[in-house]
């Protein structure tokens, strides 16, 4: 059992999608997953496990910001053995190369927080995601013809930071948006010898200040889970 998490090892699946918000576990438990069943409620933190056409699949809520992420995701690699972490989740736009309601999948993490600072010294790490879930979530984008672009993701430390002139740089050298999470999710992965990806819908672009409706972050919200899920399913067929 772990500390934050406290499942038995046999209650959470291989495959963990990981939204930031709890409800959001339970919202895709609910509505994606047969028979799924709550596995944790430690601090609000939910997590639920049930199937996906016969895989077994765990949602579990990560929190927001790097240093929550890191340790659900820690425990879900360490105690867990858990194979492959998508992360499900939103951000904002940092380029004009994508719009609101696009989806992005994460192919890597620029990151301005001191935890792999902290673990790597002088260098510059770089989070990436694993290649083989990006090819496969790129495929089943194309097949059920969902717009998505791959491309760099910004997991900053602020969601208000009083000086926002550095997404304009990072836009410069491809970058497309900022969320708070993909860093930690890549560097753990990388480190457990695992496979994680981050897919996110963009929810406001902070060039043109549009935001999307609840109603259209919920639509778009619910075909990238679709697109997560499917990835999964392919990934495990695949091994099989
Ligand atoms: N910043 C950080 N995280 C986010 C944002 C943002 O503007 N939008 C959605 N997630």
């Amino acid at each position: 059992m772990s500390t934050h998490i406290g499942a038995a090892p046999d209650q959470i699946a291989p495959y963990v999608l990981m939204p930031g918000d709890p409800y959001r576990a339970r919202w895709i438990a609910e509505t994606f997953l047969e028979d799924p069943v709550q596995i944790t409620d430690i601090r609000g933190m939910l997590g639920f496990t049930g199937t996906y056409h016969g895989v077994r699949i765990t949602a579990q809520g990560s929190g927001m910001g790097q240093p929550s992420m890191g340790i659900y995701a820690h425990e879900l690699f360490q105690d867990y053995d858990v194979q492959a972490i998508i992360r499900v989740g939103t951000c904002g736009a940092i380029s004009d190369r994508v719009s609101v309601r696009d989806v992005i999948l994460g192919t890597s993490a620029s990151t301005d927080s001191a935890m792999n600072r902290s673990r790597f010294g002088d260098v510059t790490y770089a989070p990436a995601a694993d290649f083989e879930l990006a090819r496969i979530a790129a495929e089943v984008a194309d097949q059920g013809m969902l717009p998505v672009v791959a491309g760099g993701l910004f997991s900053s430390d602020h969601f208000y930071n009083p000086d926002a002139s550095i997404t304009g740089t990072l836009a410069q050298y491809g970058v497309l948006g900022v969320e708070m999470e993909a860093a930690a999710l890549y560097t753990l992965a990388a480190q457990f010898s695992r496979r994680a990806l981050a897919v996110c819908t963009v929810s406001d672009h902070l060039l043109t200040g549009e935001e999307t409706s609840a109603q259209e972050r919920q639509e778009t919200f619910e075909d990238m889970i679709v697109l997560a899920l499917d990835t999964i399913e392919r990934l495990e067929n695949r091994s099989r």
